[in-house]
């Protein structure tokens, strides 16, 4: 796959990116990006299948790639992954926290579990990944990027999980750029916004009725996961070395006129689910 690259080749010749969720969609995009400019990688998902097929997708572009079989809910897994990403490839100098979980479900019908579910998928995997690769990240005055999601600063209905769980991540990534900027780790929040051929607009799309939804970006389109791939790179690139502490929006101004589009479509949708 041909990936057009702005930044010098070898810009992270040598570096470790460890990514969770890095196995499909949009953070697979990312770790693309990264392998294109020379960094190792270092995914994290539950799937084997999907792990070997974005191994061997990283491998070709000429990574030198470990992948984990683990669930970012249980800490001891990850700590273990870390640990071998930097035995095997060296101390991560970008952490990418991608991992999340999403299903539309009116408040009233979901369970506390549901709800449980994506907040500790989201949130506390998130913090489990910074928790255990902090020691990494403070050797190598590294980063951290969180995938964050338009929900965390403004409602969605049938989101009410997802929102609570990435408006979490925003705030941690905040709180952690103020108590780790001292050791010259930043960390930054993206937000994508709906992103072309993914899992989350496979489920949050009602089918038939993406050309609807993309007349209401302002940029008249879906993004790509190289739109945020470019992003990640840029902000974990020395070009960016002052910028920490921040939520970039990547959504081609999907967030200007607001979720009404989308809650009135997704609305008829559960209303004809339950009919
Ligand atoms: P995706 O392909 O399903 O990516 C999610 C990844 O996380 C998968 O690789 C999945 O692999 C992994 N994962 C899920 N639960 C896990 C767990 N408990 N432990 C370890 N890994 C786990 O979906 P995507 O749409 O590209 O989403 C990627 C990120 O972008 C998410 O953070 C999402 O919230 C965010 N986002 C997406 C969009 C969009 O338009 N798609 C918009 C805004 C934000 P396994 O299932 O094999 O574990
Ligand atoms: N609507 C309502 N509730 C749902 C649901 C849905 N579509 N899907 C799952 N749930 C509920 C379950 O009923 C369960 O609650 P309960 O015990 O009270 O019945 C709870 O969520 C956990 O479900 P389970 O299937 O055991 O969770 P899991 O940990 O195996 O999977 C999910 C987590 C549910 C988030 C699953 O969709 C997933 O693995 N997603 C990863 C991929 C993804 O979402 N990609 C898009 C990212 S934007």
């Amino acid at each position: 796959m041909h990936i057009t690259s702005y930044f010098a080749k070898d810009l992270f010749r040598g570096k470790t990116v460890f990514i969770t969720g890095g196995s499909s969609g949009i953070n697979l995009g990312i770790a693309r990006n990264f392998a294109a400019l020379g960094a190792n990688l270092s995914i994290v998902g539950r799937s084997q299948e999907k792990l070997a097929a974005a191994t061997a997708e990283l491998k070709a572009i000429g990574a030198h790639v470990v992948a984990h079989s683990a669930d970012v809910r249980d800490y001891p897994a990850l700590e273990k992954a870390l640990q071998e990403t930097n035995t095997a490839l060296g101390p991560v100098h970008t952490l990418i926290c991608g991992a999340a979980g999403n299903f539309p479900c009116p408040a009233a019908d979901l369970s506390p579990n549901g709800f449980k579910s994506v907040i500790d998928i989201d949130l506390l995997g998130s913090f489990h990944a910074c928790r255990a690769g902090f020691a990494q990240l403070r050797e190598t005055q590294g980063n951290i990027i969180f995938i964050s999601a338009g929900m965390a600063f403004m409602p969605y209905a049938f989101q009410a999980h997802v929102g609570a769980a990435k408006a979490g991540i925003d705030n941690l990534m905040r709180n952690l750029a103020l108590e780790w900027g001292p050791f010259g780790i930043r960390c930054n929040s993206i937000v994508p916004g709906p992103i072309e051929g993914t899992e989350g607009v496979r489920r949050l799309v009602p089918e038939g009725s993406g050309d609807l939804l993309r007349k209401a970006i302002p940029l008249g389109r879906f993004g790509t996961p190289d739109d945020i791939g470019q992003l990640s790179v840029f902000l974990a690139s020395p070009l960016a070395s002052y910028i920490t502490g921040t939520v970039i929006v990547a959504d081609g101004g999907q967030n200007l006129p607001g979720s009404g589009a989308w809650t009135q479509l997704i609305a008829t949708e559960i209303a004809k689910a339950s009919r």
